[in-house]
């Protein structure tokens, strides 16, 4: 029997956003569009808000999450910025870049947003549905992805609500999302004067060639740390086994195809990997509702954003 569904669906209006303002100001839990996936947003300041969004999503405690930000000026009150972290600011905010920096000591922010870590990630989104409804309201918003931890991440209210359903009180239903994928997270250490480096937590949208360009090569990581607390390698996952790089399709598995490879669903007929990037979750979320027990994926190219979607894919064809 399908879950009885109670999630308050909000158009994106004037109308739509005051009552998500109002939802979000009392502590509650509203569902956001984002240029990337739907975000599950709380305020960022208050700790029982927070402790809401843990609980929904069932996320354990020590993987922290990312603060949606309205402009460059609120995310100075929360985190130090350098010359570097500006510049990133101007040239790629707002959009799917998020920064990891040290937290300021004053910053109004609940302990769990940083699960306890000394730095903060950061992220001003390019949504005008997410802007306009950050531009409404005087704190920054707390937002993972809109599922249930490990699932498959949402690109549509709908998948918001099969994954959440009751346990997300209400949702912005602003269309599909336009990127597909979870933000580029970098985390930025010390200061470039002092041979301070950089690194790429989580491969997506802005591409490493792209962040290259500004910032040089990334320096070389801490292997023994695992950086971004929520890159474990099981996450992404369609609830059944997933094979890579497939070719050709058996017959219980629905297929996922790219370019000349037809599937039960193509990621992009035309080979355009920033279409395949947009398009992949809700194939995921197809293959998860198919009958059909197993999923297949055709190749991907590894070159562009084919680096993040090729990291999700990974992450979804890890069992254990
Ligand atoms: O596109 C996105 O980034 C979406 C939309 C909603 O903004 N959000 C998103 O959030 O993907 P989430 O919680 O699913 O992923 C956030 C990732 C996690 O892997 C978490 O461990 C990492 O960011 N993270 C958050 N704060 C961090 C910090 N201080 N240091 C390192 N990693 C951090
Ligand atoms: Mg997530």
């Amino acid at each position: 029997m399908a879950r009885k569904n109670v999630t308050e669906q909000l158009a994106p209006t004037d109308e739509g956003l005051a009552r998500a303002a109002q939802i979000l100001e009392a502590g509650g839990l509203v569902a956001v569009p984002t240029e990337t996936v739907y975000g599950l947003a709380a305020r960022a300041d208050s700790a029982e808000a927070v402790a809401g969004i843990y609980a929904a999503k069932g996320r354990p405690s020590f993987n922290p999450l990312i603060v949606h930000v309205k402009d460059l000026d609120q995310a100075e009150r929360l985190a130090l910025f350098d010359e570097r972290a500006r510049d990133l600011a101007r040239r790629f905010w707002p959009g799917p870049l998020t920064l990891v920096l040290p937290m300021r000591e004053d910053a109004k922010l609940a302990k769990a947003v940083s699960a306890g870590l000394p730095t903060i990630a950061l992220r001003n989104p390019a949504h005008p549905v997410m802007q306009a409804l950050l531009d409404r309201i005087d704190f920054p918003l707390a937002a993972p992805s809109a599922n249930r931890s490990e699932e498959v991440s949402p690109t549509r209210a709908e998948h918001v609500i099969a994954s959440l359903g009751e346990r997300c009180p209400a949702v912005i239903a602003g269309g599909p999302t336009k990127a597909g994928l979870e933000s580029t997270i970098i985390a930025l250490r010390g200061e470039r004067r002092l041979g301070g480096g950089w690194n790429l937590l989580r491969p997506g949208p802005i591409t490493r060639e792209a962040l290259e360009q500004v910032l040089g090569p990334e320096t070389s990581h801490e292997k023994d740390k695992v950086e971004a607390p929520g890159q474990t390698p099981r996450h992404y996952s369609p609830g059944k086994p997933l094979r890579l790089n497939a070719q050709e399709v058996a017959r219980d598995e629905f297929f996922i195809g790219f370019g000349e490879i037809a599937g039960d669903c193509t990621l992009s007929p035309q080979g355009d990997l920033s279409a395949a990037a947009a398009n992949l979750y809700d194939c995921l979320h197809q293959a998860a509702a198919s009958h059909r027990p197993r999923i297949a994926v055709a190749p991907i190219p590894e070159s562009g954003i084919g680096q993040a979607i090729n990291d999700r894919l990974k992450r979804a064809a890890t069992r254990s």
